[in-house]
């Protein structure tokens, strides 16, 4: 399980390269919600490629409506479904707006019948609480290693309402893990999550993943490095 951190000048455009390649093979990706990956969202768009043969899914949702500011559906069709030139994806979004526990019950029910059973590339952010996804700390949800898709009745970060999360097992069987963290007010996170000296802690939720997966990608600017050793 090891972590690969990777300082890039524009992890944004890595990230798109990377979300591109999956896309035009075809594959099965799992998008990050937040701010972060908006960039990235869009210089995928700008680069092209075919996503006519993928699948995307999400990471974690927000349960709003999918028009409502805080959605990540919304995030991701303004910054890369609408912004395609060629055929869409498909495009398994998290009906949020049913309530974490039956939004999830749904998504579980979608992931269970998907193939191929893996995740080409899974995309993650990074908050600067180590939370991932919407997986917060000392969180149940942290514990859970049957079931795919969980409701989270409270988020422990803005925005304060009810989530539907992925969950460590899936998060961590996907072929490519790639974390896309910028700025300063993630490097704390990024060195207890991902640092030398960084184990699997509850009270930073994207420390836990690692174990799960083969190799763990962390993309990231020098601000959100500032917290590790340097090269
Ligand atoms: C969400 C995200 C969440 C996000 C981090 C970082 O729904 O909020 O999935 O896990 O990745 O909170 O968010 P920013 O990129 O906005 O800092």
């Amino acid at each position: 399980m090891a972590v690969d951190l990777q300082i890039c000048e524009d992890p944004a455009r890595t990230c798109a390269e990377l979300l591109v390649e999956v896309a035009s093979g075809g594959g099965h990706l799992v998008l990050a919600g937040g701010s972060t990956p908006r960039a990235a969202y869009e210089a995928a768009a700008a680069q092209g490629g075919d996503w006519g043969r993928a699948t995307v899914w999400f990471g974690d949702e927000r349960c709003v409506d999918p028009a409502d500011e805080r959605s990540n559906f919304k995030m991701v069709k303004e910054s890369l479904l609408d912004r395609l030139d060629g055929e869409q994806p498909v495009v398994k979004r998290i009906s949020g707006e049913r309530g974490p526990a039956e939004a999830a019950a749904a998504y579980e029910d979608e992931l269970r019948a998907a193939v191929p059973p893996e995740f080409g590339l899974v995309l993650l952010g990074l908050g600067p609480d180590g939370h991932t996804a919407s997986l917060f700390p000392d969180q149940a949800s942290l514990l859970e290693r049957d079931r795919l898709a969980l409701g989270v009745e409270e988020a422990g970060l803005e925005p304060f309402v009810p989530r539907v999360t992925l969950t460590l097992p899936l998060l961590g069987g996907g072929q490519q893990i790639i974390f896309l963290v910028s700025g300063q007010s993630k490097a704390g996170a990024v060195s207890a999550a991902f640092g030398p000296d960084a184990k699997p802690d509850p009270t930073v939720p994207a420390s836990m993943l690692p174990p799960f997966a083969s190799e763990v990608t962390v993309l990231l600017d020098k601000a959100a490095a500032s917290g590790v050793p340097g090269p």
